[in-house]
């Protein structure tokens, strides 16, 4: 691993860099305080897009070109930044948008997105309820499922779609056959999975999520989505058995995956096999650091970085965090390359109206005029990571210190069949040969649906 020499040159740049022109963000990582203040600026920005909470608007959606997953992606952030630093700003505007998308059957697959859904896209909402049973965050009314009850309705659902007709098994990355990526089976979705059965067997103990946890992880590195030096690839397509790979590597399929295997690790009592697992993702997540500083292979790439791919470092950044704590002979080679990266990072928060938004490209140690949500989510939480040392600490059943209201069997008559999509959507009259004509329909709506990753 790369020694933390390089950050402490970096931190004397920022200081240097943010007496310019531009309201920068000032950051000590020396100070609690400071870092605080810095998450909170970053944060501010990040919720001026939110517009959810508007008169008129859907709770949990962002505005266009933010897609549906991206939003619960930012809600899981929001709870992590109350955990973090106590803010308790935007708790209810958090609370009031996860709940809201819940859906009809409690598993985040809401009428109005489940067409165009992924697994990928539930998956990140469902990861954000398992942050709220996690931190305690406040729980939702009495009459309503609990944050664990609905990680475990998103677990469910995805349980029943294990399809091992092709591929020896796997989550392929769309849940339906209309949309394009329904032959992909790529690692963030069977990440998110992963990365949910881990958590969940960590705060309940029940060994159906770690076998889940298990069977996952051996599947995606027998088929070489994870190969032996831990390198984490895009995924494959089950036209020809998986055989062929999409090679292309992102920070956050490394982040899934390393958070997961630290749930394990630290759920098994610190088993060899998971601690020799964390090390080898943490090996080969050196990729992702230019002298220290994180950073996403898209940004040097001729392509650049979509809206989606531009807001990944902030689940590496998040769970290297959590694996800081959950597996702690990892604390010492992760909280460096955190300080050294928030060191640069916030050097890019030059920008926009406020003079405080936030830039892409970290290694350049300037904004470098690509503004949005994902790149102040990335900021944010890489930000915030550190402060894990001063948090209070996940909790869990097993300890006796989570009391989120659970339900193993949350969800799991909930098919959200293709047929009743269908049916849902043609009137008596229009049934008449109406596969092929509904189908097309059914593209048609799903035009603008989620390209999350395919390079
Ligand atoms: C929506 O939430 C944002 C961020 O918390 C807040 O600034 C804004 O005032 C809220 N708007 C409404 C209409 O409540
Ligand atoms: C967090 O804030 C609550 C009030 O919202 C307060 O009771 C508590 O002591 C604070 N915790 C810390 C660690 O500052
Ligand atoms: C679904 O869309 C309708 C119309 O925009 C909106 O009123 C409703 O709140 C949405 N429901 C959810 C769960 O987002
Ligand atoms: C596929 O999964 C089903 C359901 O779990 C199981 O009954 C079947 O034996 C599996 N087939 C193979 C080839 O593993
Ligand atoms: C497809 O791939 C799986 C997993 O690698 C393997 O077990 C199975 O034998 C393959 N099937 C065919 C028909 O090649
Ligand atoms: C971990 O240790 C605790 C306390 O000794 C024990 O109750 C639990 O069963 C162990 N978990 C596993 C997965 O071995
Ligand atoms: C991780 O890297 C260290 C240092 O290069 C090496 O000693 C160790 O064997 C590696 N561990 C794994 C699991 O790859
Ligand atoms: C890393 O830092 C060194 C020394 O400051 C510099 O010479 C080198 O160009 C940097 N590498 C990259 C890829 O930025
Ligand atoms: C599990 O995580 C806790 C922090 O939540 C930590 O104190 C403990 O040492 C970890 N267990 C192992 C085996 O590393
Ligand atoms: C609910 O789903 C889980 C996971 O797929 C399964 O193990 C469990 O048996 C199911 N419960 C019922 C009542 O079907």
């Amino acid at each position: 691993m790369r020694l933390p020499s390089s950050w402490v040159a970096t931190a004397v740049l920022c200081t240097l860099a943010g007496q310019g022109a531009r309201a920068a963000i000032s950051l000590d990582l020396a100070s609690t305080e400071s870092i605080k203040k810095a998450a909170s600026t970053v944060a501010y920005d990040l919720m001026r897009y939110y517009t959810g909470n508007n008169t008129g608007d859907v709770p949990g959606n962002l505005p266009d070109p933010y897609y549906w997953w991206e939003a619960g992606a930012m809600f899981g952030s929001m709870i992590n930044y109350w955990y973090y630093t106590n803010d308790t700003t935007y708790n209810d505007v958090t609370k009031q948008a996860l709940l809201h998308q819940v859906g009809e059957e409690n598993d985040y697959m809401p009428n109005n997105q489940t067409k165009t859904e992924g697994n990928d896209d539930q998956g990140f909402w469902g990861m954000a309820a398992m942050t709220a049973a996690e931190t305690r965050f406040q729980d939702p009314p009495s009459t309503q499922p609990g944050w664990l009850a609905l990680a475990q309705g998103v677990f469910n659902t995805q349980a029943a779609r294990w399809d091992n007709k092709t591929c020896g098994g796997g989550l392929r990355w769309q849940i339906y056959s209309w949309n394009q990526g329904y032959n992909y089976k790529n690692s963030i979705s069977n990440g998110c999975f992963f990365n949910l059965a881990a958590r969940l067997a960590l705060y309940t103990g029940n060994t159906m999520y770690s076998d889940w946890a298990v069977k996952t992880w051996d599947w995606v590195s027998g088929v070489g989505l994870l190969s032996p030096a831990y390198e984490v690839f895009d995924g494959a397509q089950n036209t020809d058995n998986c055989t062929a790979k999409d090679h292309t590597r992102w920070t956050y399929n490394a982040g899934i995956y390393l958070l997961g295997s630290a749930a394990m690790y630290n759920h098994t009592n610190g088993s060899a096999i998971w601690r020799e697992r964390v090390m080898g993702l943490l090996n080969s997540s050196e990729v992702f650091f230019v002298n220290g500083t994180m950073y996403e292979p898209c940004e040097s790439g001729i392509k650049g970085c979509n809206v989606d791919q531009r807001s990944f470092k902030a689940y590496f950044a998040r769970s290297l965090a959590a694996t800081a704590e959950l597996a702690p002979f990892t604390h010492s080679i992760i909280m460096p390359k955190l300080a050294s990266s928030a060191a640069a990072a916030i050097k890019t928060c030059t920008a926009g109206n406020s003079g405080t938004q936030c830039g892409l490209k970290w290694t350049t140690g300037a904004n470098d005029g690509s503004l949005g949500v994902g790149e102040q989510l990335a900021v944010l939480e890489v930000v915030q990571s550190n402060l894990v040392d001063g948090a209070p600490g996940w909790v869990s059943a097993v300890r006796g210190t989570g009391t989120s209201k659970g339900d193993v069997n949350a969800a799991n008559g909930s098919t959200h069949s293709e047929e009743s999509l269908i049916m849902g959507r043609v009137t008596t009259a229009d049934r008449v040969g109406a596969g092929i004509v509904t189908a097309l329909v059914l593209l048609g709506v799903t035009c603008g649906c989620v390209t999350m990753v395919v390079g």
